[in-house]
């Protein structure tokens, strides 16, 4: 299910908050892009699958306090602003993602 808006940008219904346990990383795909949708402490965020070093994929990564770390060669990104550790030295991007009741929705912006 998705929604569009006038700025461009579409919503997505993502899944049952439950489909997401607390302090996870969940891989999925909407509006054809691969992603991770993860819940820190209750708090959810997304972003891409990929790493910016090498585009190896990060739902097999780590989650640290406020972070995901990307296991193939250590790179972090941190959770609210995208920033990133060496190796990796590009931002990544972040999705907006909310809760709505009990649905996780996840918002991709055009770049
Ligand atoms: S691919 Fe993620 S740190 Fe290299």
């Amino acid at each position: 299910m998705s929604a569009a808006d006038a700025a461009g940008s579409q919503t997505f219904d993502v899944g049952s908050v439950t489909e997401f346990p607390e302090d996870s990383i969940t891989e999925r795909t909407v509006g054809g892009i691969e992603i991770v949708v993860i819940n820190q402490g209750g708090a959810f965020y997304a972003l891409p699958d990929r790493c910016t070093h090498q585009h190896y994929p990060l739902h097999d990564g780590e989650l640290l306090e406020g972070k995901v770390k990307c296991i193939h060669h250590g790179a972090t990104f941190d959770l609210s602003t995208g920033r990133a550790t060496l190796p990796a030295v590009k931002k990544i991007q972040l999705f907006q993602a909310t809760r709505e009741g009990d649905r996780v929705m996840v918002t991709l912006q055009e770049v």
